[in-house]
């Protein structure tokens, strides 16, 4: 029998946060993300988003290191909240509560930052997702971020798992792969289950 899933919508993910079911979240940005944005400069202010971005450790990293174009996108208007109270100088109108799919791509992007955005998607929404970070980037832009490589087994929700063959099949007509493999830096409980991506938008 097929798994039906939930609406996975606004209500759906406020209300995992009203609950506390937000396992996700590390309060902080993980390792691997903290590594690459060190090796970042923030001399040429890249226009940085970061879609699905949750409570978004990642973007107050990004902050504190000086990037002043950094956007947040999250169907979920707690989240963002909780960032505009951690980070009073984060600037509102980078806060978007919107769907990443209505997102639009003028401007574009310099940098899309991942981090379990992806494996909260239904599946059937990869191939668009990929599509639409192509969208949203310059040419030459980059999706950075991680991927988990495991199998979470059958389930209703997400998390959803999936292998690096299944991935590189949504990604490689949009761009070409600088790197596409298992992170060394993972969290403990994320040893060994997730990729670090750093893919560069053809053309
Ligand atoms: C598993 S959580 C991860 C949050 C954050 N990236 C983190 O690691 O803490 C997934 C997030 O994506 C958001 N989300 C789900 N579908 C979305 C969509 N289509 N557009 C924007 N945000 C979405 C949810 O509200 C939720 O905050």
């Amino acid at each position: 029998m097929d798994t039906v899933l939930p609406a996975l919508d606004a209500a759906y993910w406020s209300a995992r946060y009203a609950t506390g079911r937000d396992a996700w979240d590390t309060g902080r940005a993980t390792p691997p993300l903290q590594a690459y944005f060190d090796q970042l400069d923030p001399t040429r202010q890249p226009r940085i988003l970061i879609p699905g971005a949750g409570r978004a450790y990642e973007a107050e990293a990004l902050h504190r290191r000086g990037f002043d174009q950094v956007f947040v996108a999250d169907l979920s208007a707690a989240p963002l909240v909780a960032l505009a109270r951690r980070v009073p100088g984060f600037p509102a109108a980078h806060l978007l509560e919107a769907n990443f799919f209505d997102l639009p791509a003028d401007p574009p992007y310099d940098l899309i930052v991942e981090q379990t955005f992806f494996c909260a998607l239904a599946p059937t929404l990869r191939p668009a997702y990929a599509r639409h970070c192509a969208h949203l980037l310059r040419p030459g832009g980059t999706l950075a971020g991680l991927l988990f490589e495991a199998d979470f087994g059958v389930s209703p929700e997400p998390p959803f798992g999936g292998t690096r063959e299944e991935y590189r099949a949504y990604f490689a007509p949009y761009f070409d792969f600088q790197h596409f493999d298992t992170a060394h830096n993972s969290l403990p409980a994320r040893q060994g289950r997730e990729l670090f991506i750093c893919l560069k938008k053809i053309g």
